[in-house]
């Protein structure tokens, strides 16, 4: 865990833990996830999800795809995961980021801490070689902390959100995690 992660237990006195998710925690995630939903561009869903929802997305990351919690005095205040990049099976070496903080939790380093926690699995694999995220232009927290993980900008595509009555620019950042690749059959 990050240093940061250590200090704010330490300073807070409370109990911190960045953990794997489990099925336990789909209510915290999903509630989560809808008020990104509600009030948010940084997800181009727009109608809440269901915990049943967030079911099937739950059990679509086991074992190669992880879902990390973050949790503070049994408050789950963030998640992180990694999806497959896509479907096809020349994207095995891919995996796309998704990092969502409870609104009343952020800008205390919650954020960076997952970051830091999601990022050391992907290093200590040997499949995955990059990680890129697909952030909303205007999205200047979720770019800040990306940057700050040495995300680099990898483009732009435009206008191809729509939400709140209008369009809304999509960047691609990417991080290259491991040079070492097992062998394609
Ligand atoms: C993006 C998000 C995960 C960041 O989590 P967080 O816990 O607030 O982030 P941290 O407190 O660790 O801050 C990390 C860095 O992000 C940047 N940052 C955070 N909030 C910011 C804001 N409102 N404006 C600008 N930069 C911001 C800062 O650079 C900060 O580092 P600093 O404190 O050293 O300056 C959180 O804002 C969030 O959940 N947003 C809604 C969902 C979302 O956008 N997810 C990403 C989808 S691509």
């Amino acid at each position: 865990m990050g240093p940061l992660f250590l200090l704010q237990c330490l300073l807070k006195e409370v109990k911190c833990m960045i953990r794997y998710a489990m099925r336990d925690d789909i209510p915290a995630m999903t509630k989560i996830y809808n008020d990104a939903i509600k009030y948010s561009n940084a997800t181009y869903d727009i109608n809440p999800q269901s915990e049943a929802q967030r079911g099937v997305w739950f059990d679509a990351h086991q074992e190669n795809n992880p879902i990390l919690v973050f949790e503070v005095d049994d408050k789950i205040v963030g998640y992180t995961g990694l999806s497959p990049f896509g479907s096809d099976d020349g994207y095995l070496y891919s995996v796309n980021l998704c990092i969502y903080v409870d609104w009343s939790n952020r800008g205390e380093g919650y954020g960076s801490d997952l970051m830091f926690a999601i990022l050391d699995i992907a290093r200590a694999r040997q499949d995955v070689h990059t990680v890129v995220s697909e952030i909303t232009s205007s999205n200047v927290a979720s770019i800040a902390l990306h940057e700050r993980f040495g995300f680099e900008f990898r483009g732009l595509v435009r206008e191809v959100g729509y939400k709140f009555g209008e369009f809304h620019d999509m960047c691609y950042y990417q991080l290259m995690v491991n040079g070492k690749i097992l062998s394609q059959t």
